[in-house]
């Protein structure tokens, strides 16, 4: 199975932004996590990170047909971005919604997810582990 996992703006900056938050965790770390569960699993597993909102939709809408699931953390375009919901929707792929943070515990403008309306499931506050859990979910579901 090809699973595609996406991460937006600013999740390139794990282990320096808000630690306390967001963990000590590398972004590297996070690449040797995908790494390791790919050959783990015997999965095809791409990552793509972009600080872009456009790029990120044109990597969804280049997945349809290649993928079969996808992994995403909008990151803060979770909570404003239309177009990554309606990419998510043109391109019917079955997707898991993954938070770092304990995001229900935040501000109040960090509890609406527009990609979350699409996605078949949401994993918070797990840490880098999510990743992790929304890739078996995609596995044991549709693998
Ligand atoms: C995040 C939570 C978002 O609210 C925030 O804007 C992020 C990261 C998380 O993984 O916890 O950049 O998606």
């Amino acid at each position: 199975m090809k699973i595609l996992v996406i991460n937006g703006p600013n999740i390139n900056m794990l282990g320096i932004r808000e630690p306390d938050i967001y963990g000590k965790q590398t972004f590297s770390d996070l690449l040797s996590l995908l790494e390791k569960t790919a050959a783990e699993e015997s999965l095809e597993i791409t990552q793509f990170q972009s600080n872009h909102e456009g790029q990120i939709v044109d990597t969804i809408q280049a997945a349809y047909g290649v993928f079969g699931g996808i992994v995403i953390n909008p990151a803060a375009y979770t909570h404003t971005s239309v177009a990554i919901l309606d990419a998510l929707k043109a391109v019917s792929i079955p997707a898991v919604e993954v938070h770092i943070s304990k995001v229900d515990s935040r501000e109040a403008f960090r509890q609406i997810s527009y990609a979350g309306m699409y996605c078949e499931k949401t994993i918070k506050g797990q840490g880098l582990d999510g990743y992790r859990q929304a890739i078996l979910y995609l596995k044991e579901k549709y693998g």
